[in-house]
């Protein structure tokens, strides 16, 4: 073997050897590999399909991968000269027939189960009117907005009744961009259209499931997070009841100013915007809400749509903010 094969050889054996160990390390904590763990049927019914496909791909890559290897090691030159010609062969027609039919098989087999599956994912189980609730989900640059069947908002964290069905209204607004709202353990990807109404829908237990936006939507998507804090429904009543009521004001302020405002500003320092701390804008109600229903500059109208209540938390938590040390 001249050196130069034998260097290129050593390394792709080497680097194979660590990327399989990188791999099963990996594999051991799922580490992205596959779906999260699912919390509600139609996630369920998601990660069912996922390893429906993955049995075939995953046959097929290690065929493939397999015969690559055997080949290699098979009919390596050997002692033959290096432009010695191998057996000329023409037409294999049981080999050609079962090359067809095989794949299409599989692509059958696959579509029959996903179309099986698709139902179920797509459509909410029947539930009584009492046994459900409708949330709005709205995208906006660059944090989640939540409207509550009783008109009630909160931002960046959704709560929502356990063990029942939850419809998601997603929606985007005229004045913004697309997003996409994902909560990985509870379905799957919804868009976030200006003009347009998606629905989908969850039913999980307990808990708090991470959400994020999947559609590149400017400079701070990547940390357009969110949650879904899914708890029992007498305390989602509570909640909701709770965020009309004077008493909550200032934990909405709060909720906004860390969910909008700080997703692109820091008090003492630049960010993506200006520092904000010791700004008397901060203070100024009828100042803010310009700004903040108008845009300006690079700034987009991120509360073009609040409601007045909105806007007086927002002012009531940042007031704090606005006189220098
Ligand atoms: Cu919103 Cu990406």
């Amino acid at each position: 073997m001249p050196t130069g094969v034998r260097r290129t050889a050593i390394a792709t054996l080497v680097t194979s050897v660590v990327a399989l160990v990188a791999t099963s390390i990996a594999l051991a904590g799922n580490a992205g590999f596959g779906p999260p763990p699912a919390h509600s049927p139609n996630a369920h019914r998601i990660v069912q399909s996922y390893i429906f496909v993955s049995i075939f791909t995953g046959a097929i890559f290690v065929i493939v991968e397999g015969a690559l290897i055997a080949f290699i090691i098979k009919y390596r030159r050997g002692k033959r000269p290096r432009n010695a010609d191998g057996a000329q062969i023409h037409g294999a027609t049981r080999l050609e027939i079962i090359w067809t039919v095989v794949p299409v098989l599989i692509l059958a087999a696959i579509a029959s189960f996903v179309f099986y599956k698709l139902p179920g994912i797509a459509n909410a189980p029947k539930a009584a009117a009492a046994d459900q609730t409708t949330i709005t989900v709205e995208g906006h640059q660059f944090y989640w907005r939540f409207v509550y069947p009783n008109g009630a908002t909160s931002f960046t964290t959704m709560v929502a009744p356990a063990n029942q069905v939850v419809n998601e209204r997603i929606v985007g607004l005229d004045w913004d961009v697309n997003h996409s709202w994902w909560v990985p353990e509870l379905g799957g990807k919804f868009d976030a259209i200006p003009g347009k109404v998606n629905k989908t829908w969850f039913q999980a237990p307990p808990g708090n499931y991470l959400a994020r936006c999947a559609e590149l939507c400017g400079i701070q998507h990547a940390f357009m997070y969110g949650h879904v804090h899914v708890v029992p429904r007498a305390q989602y009543d509570a909640f909701m009841a709770k965020r009309l009521t004077p008493a909550d004001t200032y934990a909405l302020g709060q909720e906004m100013w860390q969910g909008v405002c700080l997703a692109c500003h820091r008090l003492s320092e630049k960010y993506i915007g200006p520092a904000l701390g010791g700004n008397p804008l901060l203070a100024d109600e009828h100042a803010l809400e310009t700004l903040l229903r108008q845009g300006q500059g690079k700034m987009p109208a991120v509360g073009k749509n609040w409601t007045s209540h909105e806007m007086n938390a927002l002012v009531d938590y940042t007031k704090q903010f606005a006189k220098k040390g």
